[in-house]
């Protein structure tokens, strides 16, 4: 199929926009880019000489834990230094002026909650890096909002945002400096069941998102036709979020709008049904200009 002429037009999505009550977002990590934090695929997506998606696997936890640990430290530390942009902000204030709203997020930066963002109208689908929880898979521990920099000592390089000695290098990301040697003991143990080992409390490659979690965002998707699919900052391959505005679209009439820094492309367009928009961009500087007869200027 292709999308109606006027696929890019703002004017003709804000006509969209007045006429719609039901709005969902798929947030990827394009939204906090502008706020300084890197993405996943595309350039960026090296950590010292590792894939980042190579780190974020219980494998790799379980192969070394130290390692990976100061990777999660090091973006820890950079999304404690970050700030939520005015793409955040336009999100957070369309869930204020619509009950109606949900917003589900990819990333595990905080910055929606920090933009004010209700949590009601969040839900978290990778859950968060402030998050910790436990390596044995029989103990619930589960600590919220930890935001302890460097969550333990044995980590600390990966809070350090310039060498002493040589100013305006990070040596945690330059692969000709070794890395700082952590062994199991060094790594805390979880509290609750002095077993396992405390870890991130994101969701990694091959583990299964929260399933009370997932079961909400279905029934949410499936109680009445959504309007309006806004799928932004994602390259939209990492499933279950990836399959989400296909979801809805079988539910009713949707308009998915994608913002994305990167240009439409002819396959892309011919993916795309009519009454679906594309618009090429920062996320940041979109989403206000995108929502503004809602919630005003931001
Ligand atoms: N504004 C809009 N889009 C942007 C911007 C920007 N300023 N900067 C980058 N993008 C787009 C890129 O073009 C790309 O399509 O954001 C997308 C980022 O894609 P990924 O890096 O693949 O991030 P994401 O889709 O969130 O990844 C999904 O994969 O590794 C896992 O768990 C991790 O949640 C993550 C998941």
């Amino acid at each position: 199929m292709a999308p109606d002429l006027d696929y890019n037009s703002i004017e003709a999505f804000h006509q969209k926009l007045a006429n719609s009550r039901r709005i969902l977002a798929v947030c990827g990590a394009g939204l906090s880019a502008a706020s300084g934090l890197p993405t996943f695929r595309g350039a960026g997506g090296l950590w010292r000489n590792y894939r980042a998606t190579d780190l974020a696997t219980p494998e790799a936890f379980d192969r070394d834990p130290g390692l990976v640990w100061l990777f999660y430290g090091y973006r820890r530390h950079m999304a404690l230094n970050a700030a939520p942009n005015p793409g955040h902000d336009a999100l957070a204030a369309l869930a204020r002026t619509n009950s109606n709203f949900m917003c589900l997020s990819q990333n595990v930066d905080n910055l929606h909650l920090r933009a004010n963002h209700p949590r009601y109208q969040l839900r978290l689908l990778h859950g968060s890096l402030f998050d910790i929880k436990c390596t044995n898979t029989n103990c619930t521990h589960l600590e919220r909002n930890n935001t302890a920099d460097p969550f333990f000592p044995a980590i600390a390089a990966a809070s350090q945002d310039q060498s002493p000695s040589e100013p305006g290098i990070i040596p945690l990301l330059d692969p000709s400096h070794p890395l700082p040697p952590i062994t199991r003991d060094d790594i805390p143990r979880c509290p609750a069941c002095r077993e396992g080992l405390q870890r991130p409390g994101v969701v990694w490659f091959g583990e299964q998102l929260d399933a009370a979690m997932m079961a909400d965002v279905n029934n949410w998707i499936s109680r009445e036709p959504v309007d309006i699919v806004l799928v932004i900052g994602t390259s939209s391959i990492v499933y279950p979020a990836a399959g989400i505005a296909e979801r809805a679209r079988t539910k009713g009439t949707t308009s998915v709008v994608t913002v994305n820094l990167e240009a439409e492309t002819p396959d892309l367009l011919d993916e795309m049904s009519p009454g679906d928009f594309y618009f090429a961009g920062d996320a940041t500087e979109l989403l206000p200009r995108l929502l503004e007869p809602v919630i005003g200027r931001i």
